[in-house]
């Protein structure tokens, strides 16, 4: 056994945004086959698609209609298996979303539910709680007869009912059938969210989703969600070649949220306190070293991530490329497995004036400044006076971020994130920190020393040793610098 998901980088590819393979805007399964030589090239390690399921695309591919279907949008199943078989070929591994909190209302399941047929799959009742939805309005939505059905994100979203014995066999036939196409794990999507406490308790107050992860929230982290991770496990652990389950958890305190990856739960779960970490010194220490303990308590490795599909871009949170490109080599340094965003290697802002009329987040219901849009705008590939009509306008400027921009130019992000992961596969051992002036961090591991300048003016480390490689003149305000010594400070 290698575990090899123990330090893996892992790149999350967000099909729709990712590589246009047919010219209709709309990224698709055919330019993630065309980019793999990229990837490989990257020097990640295994890919993350995002649902690339069979949907009416209300949250993008999160709504399925069928689960063991590609979208017309974004290809076929030979496409997706062409994808997985060319990225093994190259020495990349897929993990694959699944998305089992909720189906698309387009599911045939929800269609027959709506007929009267069967809606014990489902939660339907004669009278609503009154959860509120994470995207903002009620949690139910009324039907023709007078019953509602609970729905946690989009009322095109309905939440599955997993008391019922069908809706678990239908997931784990689910997981086989992507498990016997060959990938090599699953991110799985609400993995807090499934089951519900007995009764539907109401929570009686408003302003529901302010609450999610910070405080005990009774629609989420009930214990029943561990047995049907352990039963995932299960079916995970009957295939050869290690495949693995990430939890896209949310949970109130560290300890509810390493109970997703005890030794026969899943994997890993998506480190969300490292992400939402500020750029201070303490506060980024503190989350490292809650993170390692937190992980460490059952046995589990550490993950790191700094943005996906769902936040604000970190260039933009942290309020500048230098400090984004010192948080990359930060994150990259530490002991665990690391979650590359697309894009960000290559240095991009989220998109904040989108023109209103192009944004389609579901989200922005609940707050039109707090749209996934940004976040989502297709990767700038090749500039050639203007962009191929992608789904959400690409910015002008970012001609000079683009991949044919950055490619092979000493000093670009892009180059500075290959040399990063390559370096990185030598990094072996634990994190030991030392002592450093104020607003920095040292650590080392081994003769690697990794040093962060987080203040705002430059500082002499003292280092005597190799720079392997810096986020910018080593020590400068933002930055981070990698090291090799002999006589570790
Ligand atoms: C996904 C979101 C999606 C939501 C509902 C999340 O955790 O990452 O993009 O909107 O689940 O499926």
């Amino acid at each position: 056994m290698t575990a090899w998901w123990r330090n893996a980088a892992i790149y999350q590819v967000y099909v729709r945004s990712f590589a246009d393979g047919d010219g209709d805007g709309v990224g698709d399964l055919i330019g993630v086959r065309d980019r793999l030589p990229y990837l490989a090239g990257l020097g990640v390690d295994a890919i993350w698609l995002t649902p690339f399921y069979t949907s009416p695309m209300a949250d993008f591919g999160y709504d399925v209609a069928d689960y063991r279907d590609v979208d017309p949008l974004f290809g076929s199943l030979a496409d997706a298996k062409a994808v997985i078989n060319e990225a093994h070929g190259l020495g990349l591994r897929v993990i694959v979303d699944v998305v089992p909190n909720h189906t698309s209302s387009a599911h045939p399941w929800f269609q027959q539910a709506l007929r009267g047929e069967n809606r014990r799959r489902y939660i339907f009742r004669d009278e609503p709680n009154d959860w509120e939805s994470i995207f903002g309005g009620p949690a139910w939505t009324r039907v023709e007869d007078g019953q509602w059905y609970l729905h946690l994100f989009d009322p095109s979203q309905p939440d599955l009912n997993w008391d019922d014995e069908e809706v678990r066999g239908e997931f784990e036939s689910i997981l086989r059938f992507w498990l016997d196409l060959g990938v090599d794990g699953f991110r799985v999507d609400v993995a807090h969210g499934m089951v519900k406490p007995a009764g539907l308790p109401d929570i009686g107050r408003g302003n529901q989703a302010t609450m999610v992860g910070r405080e005990p929230v009774p629609f989420f982290d009930n214990d029943g969600v561990h047995e049907i991770h352990r039963a995932w496990r299960r079916v995970l652990d009957s295939y050869p070649g290690e495949r693995i389950g990430v939890a896209e958890a949310w949970a109130p305190t560290a300890e509810r949220l390493a109970m997703y990856v005890r030794p026969d739960e899943l994997h890993q779960a998506f480190n969300f306190h490292y992400l939402f970490a500020p750029w201070d010194a303490a506060g980024l220490r503190e989350a490292i070293d809650s993170s390692l303990a937190t992980s460490g308590s059952v046995g589990a490795s550490a993950t790191w991530v700094l943005s996906n599909h769902d936040v604000k871009r970190h260039v933009t949170r942290y309020g500048s490329l230098a400090r984004a490109r010192a948080a990359a080599l930060l994150t990259l340094a530490l002991p665990g497995s690391a979650y590359v965003y697309q894009g960000e290697e290559l240095g991009l802002p989220e998109v904040l004036d989108l023109p209103e009329e192009v944004c389609q987040d579901p989200q922005r219901l609940r707050d039109p400044d707090s749209g996934r849009d940004g976040c989502r705008v297709p990767l700038p590939w090749t500039y050639e006076g203007g962009w191929n009509e992608p789904w959400l306008p690409i910015p002008e400027e970012w001609a000079g971020l683009s991949v044919q921009a950055q490619q092979g130019v000493p000093g670009s992000t892009l180059e500075l994130y290959r040399q990063a992961l390559r370096l990185r596969r030598d990094l072996e051992g634990e994190l030991v920190w030392h002592d450093s002036p104020e607003g920095t961090l040292v650590f080392s591991r081994g003769e690697f020393v990794c040093t962060v300048n987080v203040g705002g003016t430059a500082v002499d480390f003292g280092l005597d040793g190799e720079l392997l490689l810096a986020s910018d003149v080593a020590g400068a305000a933002d930055s981070t610098a990698w090291w090799k010594v002999k006589c570790v400070p």
